[in-house]
């Protein structure tokens, strides 16, 4: 008898099947033999969610979420948030070491070359209201690099892909700072190559008429740790668009904006901007109490709560937490921590929460440092974004050079009506 197997006996037809058990799952396509006649199409697996189905095998990110686990290519998260900058963490999450010095060189010299981008999608972020959601403008601007680097689409010429990672990563800040500028009506600011990843950025955002930007050292490393946190997450919603776009072999532009667009929900990335709305709303320390027995009664979420994985802290939330307490030194307290410690204070004696295992995650405290470092709420998700095009490529990368990959193609349960006849118009009734 095989060991590592599900014996399985079909009630309806008394049947027996050894179903193999493959690194802790059992895979769906086994299950197909699972017949009651030769008509029967055999079963199939149900998981709306994907709850408990792994979609793909990866070498990228571990989570254990009931232990509060996250490693990048095996390397704990804090260790990196500590030791790294985001472009060496860039550079293992997609090529999986760590880069020597010589290689860490060149990736950030091609990061650095590739951050312009063209003045035809410069005037395209033009046709923007001035009010546009700097999310939308974000989406739709990537997707317009799909017209400007036609070749981007031989997805599976390995250099090619390369140079588009490149350029990717390159001009995501370009395009985020610029949506930010334009909200404001200012002039954009060219990509500066003296700077570093984040410095940089600040530069494209916050630079006016002096000559040259200095970013505050202690504000510019605490936005590259924050890059850092954010930069892969495994199969989570926006990375399982960047896979499933990917899988119809669409180009990484287009991939990398659909994956945006998922990322840009409340439930997701846009939980970050929703956190500090309902810290606006709950106004004081004193209103927490009666906020939380209002969401127990089943009115609504507490934002930046609750994980599909993590059933423990966040480990992201705590090195936010310390972030936090850096960038607060230079700037001053945000006056919204103050209610976001409350809340959490109260949330994690509380039985509802502690019973549904729900705790700060990373979008808890994210959005009350990017105020700390002048962002509004409606670039927080944009910020997210930047670092998160990292894991969204090295995914899409790993899932085109696996060779059990296929088009994404989900089957159904299908509920509606059987097959029946047409009903002339003048038959509908009124
Ligand atoms: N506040 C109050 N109750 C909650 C919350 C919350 N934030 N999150 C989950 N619950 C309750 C939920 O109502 C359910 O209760 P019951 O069993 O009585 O029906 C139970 O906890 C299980 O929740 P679920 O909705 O089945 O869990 P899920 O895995 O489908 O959803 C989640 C995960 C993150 C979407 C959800 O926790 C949530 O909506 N949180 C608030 C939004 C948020 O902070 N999102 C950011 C996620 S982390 C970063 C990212 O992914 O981008």
């Amino acid at each position: 008898m095989e060991k590592n197997a599900l014996n399985i006996v079909d009630e309806r037809t008394q049947a027996s099947y050894v179903i193999p058990i493959y690194k802790r799952t059992v895979r769906a396509m086994d299950l197909r033999q699972i017949k009651t006649g030769a008509e029967d199409f055999g079963l199939m697996t149900y998981d709306p969610a994907f709850l408990n189905t792994a979609s793909c095998q990866s070498a990228i990110t571990y989570i254990d979420g009931d232990k509060g686990i996250l490693r990048y290519r095996g390397y704990p998260i804090d260790q990196l948030a500590e030791k790294c900058t985001f472009l060496e963490v860039a550079y293992l999450l997609l090529f999986g070491e760590l880069p020597t010095e010589s290689q860490l060189i060149d990736w950030i010299d091609n990061i650095t070359h590739h951050t312009m981008i063209h003045e035809t999608t410069k005037r395209f972020l033009e046709g923007f209201r001035y009010n546009a959601h700097p999310m939308g403008m974000f989406i739709s601007t990537v997707a317009a690099l799909s017209t400007v680097y036609p070749e981007s689409r031989n997805v599976h010429d390995a250099e090619v892909r390369l140079h588009q990672i490149h350029r990717l990563i390159g001009k995501v800040p370009t395009i985020a700072a610029y949506t930010y500028r334009h909200s404001l009506g200012f002039p954009y600011v060219y990509p500066d190559n003296d700077l570093g990843y984040a410095e940089n950025f600040m530069n494209m955002l916050w630079k006016m008429v002096e000559p040259k930007y200095h970013a505050n050292p202690v504000l510019a490393r605490a936005l590259d740790i924050l890059f850092i946190l954010h930069a892969d997450h495994e199969q989570n919603c926006s990375t399982n668009v960047m896979r499933a776009v990917g899988s119809a072999q669409a180009d990484p532009f287009l991939c990398t904006a659909a994956a945006a667009a998922a990322l840009s929900g409340p439930l997701h990335g846009g939980a970050n901007e929703e956190v500090l709305r309902m810290l606006a709303e709950i106004g004081s320390k004193d209103r927490v109490p009666a906020y939380i027995a209002n969401i127990k009664a089943g009115h609504g979420k507490l934002m930046g709560f609750g994980h599909r994985v993590y059933k423990n802290y966040d480990p992201r939330a705590k090195i936010i937490k310390w972030a936090a307490d850096q960038v607060f030194q230079t700037t001053g307290k945000n006056p919204k921590l103050e209610i976001a410690l409350e809340l959490e204070r109260i949330a994690l004696e509380d039985d509802y929460f502690i019973k549904r295992k729900l705790y700060p995650n990373v979008d808890f405290y994210s959005g009350i440092i990017y105020q700390a470092l002048g962002f509004k709420p409606e670039m927080f998700t944009v910020l997210f974004a930047i670092p998160r095009t990292v894991g969204w490529l090295a995914q899409w990368q790993e899932m085109l050079e696996d060779p059990e990959q296929k088009i994404a193609r989900p089957r159904q349960i299908y509920t509606g009506h059987d097959a029946r006849e047409f009903v002339p118009i003048e038959k509908r009734g009124v």
